[in-house]
């Protein structure tokens, strides 16, 4: 991407629906995927492959991703938390996994029974069965300003788990604000260490709206030069093991933003505004996109 240019990872088929209550059919995973590949995404978080018993909402994990038509210059990434998930995503046709690692050991623990250095230990056979299936690998860090269980969170804590993804090979970090609670104070804060340990070209934000600053807070990463930028379409979403977690920032309200900014970003928004229709009928609940809410044609 040129600094013109700005790479939305939309989240919504993963972690849009691991949080709701409502179990949808397989079916409508792959037809939510299949609607999305038609707008202009580049990259489509299909679904994790993480246990059935911790999220069964993401139970559907194989189905889905052998069942979306894939389409030549997107990527469907998927979550593995260990060796096994890598094993049955690449079984399932995988070509791009995620690994996900937290600044917090309380919420590490939690969400995947280990502490913040044992997940990392677990990624290490991952990265290596990934180069060699060819499989590229991108790097969460949850909790990177706040911790539903520690509080505020250190920067040099994030800095430490993003050099450590980096290093290992992660080709992209994601920094997660799992909970919500950032404001363009912390995240500023957070983002003059990590800036310094990993180029800005390397990083993308993943802000829930919890708060109501997700797009504060991505408009601040943009300032450090961050081109990348997780959503989910109507802004879907929230972490099992963050109670009361809200969803991503709203993929339609991100692309309204940046449009108006001059910034590029591939996708057609009133193709993604009927997508983001879609699935709220499916789900039964309105849209948590403003802009889709008002939304009354381009
Ligand atoms: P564990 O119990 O510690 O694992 O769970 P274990 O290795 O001791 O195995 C226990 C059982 O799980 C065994 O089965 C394993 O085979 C099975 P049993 O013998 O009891 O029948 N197992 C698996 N099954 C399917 N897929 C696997 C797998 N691994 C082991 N990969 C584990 C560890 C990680 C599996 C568990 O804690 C888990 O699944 N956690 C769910 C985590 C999750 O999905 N969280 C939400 C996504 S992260 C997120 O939302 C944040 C993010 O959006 C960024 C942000 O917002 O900050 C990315
Ligand atoms: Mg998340």
């Amino acid at each position: 991407t040129t600094p013109c240019e700005v790479r939305i990872v939309e989240v919504g088929p993963r972690d849009g629906l691991q949080n709701e209550p409502k179990l949808l059919p397989a079916a409508t995973k792959i037809e939510l995927i299949n609607r999305l590949s038609g707008t202009g995404l580049k990259t489509i978080e299909a679904t994790s492959f993480v246990s059935a018993k911790w999220v069964p909402q993401m139970g559907d994990n194989a189905e889905v991703l052998r069942g979306i038509s894939k389409v030549r210059g997107i990527s469907y990434p998927v979550l593995t938390p260990n060796i096994k998930g890598f094993e049955s995503a690449l079984a399932a046709g995988a070509e791009e996994v995620a690994v996900f690692g937290a600044a917090s050991d309380a919420f590490s623990l939690k969400n995947v029974n280990a502490t913040a250095a044992q997940a990392i230990e677990r990624f290490r056979p991952v990265l290596k069965a990934a180069k060699e299936n060819g499989v590229r690998v991108r790097g969460y860090v949850s909790t990177i300003v706040g911790c539903p269980y520690e509080g505020a969170i250190a920067p040099s804590a994030v800095v430490k788990v993003v050099e450590a993804l980096y290093e290992m090979g992660c080709y992209e970090i994601s920094l997660g604000d799992t909970i919500g609670v950032g404001t363009p104070g912390s995240m500023r804060r957070m983002l003059d260490e990590v800036t310094r340990a990993v180029p800005a070209k390397d990083l993308a934000v993943h802000c829930h709206d919890t708060y109501g600053q997700a797009l504060s807070n991505i408009l601040v990463s943009l300032d450090y030069g961050i081109r990348v930028v997780d959503a989910s379409v109507s802004g879907l979403g929230g972490c099992p093991y963050a109670r009361g977690a809200s969803g991503n920032a709203a993929t339609e309200d991100v692309v309204y933003m940046l449009h108006g900014m001059g910034l590029q970003t591939s996708v057609d928004l009133d193709k993604l505004i009927q997508v983001g229709r879609y699935i709220c009928t499916e789900l039964g609940r309105p849209s948590e996109s403003k802009v889709n809410r008002a939304w009354k044609g381009p």
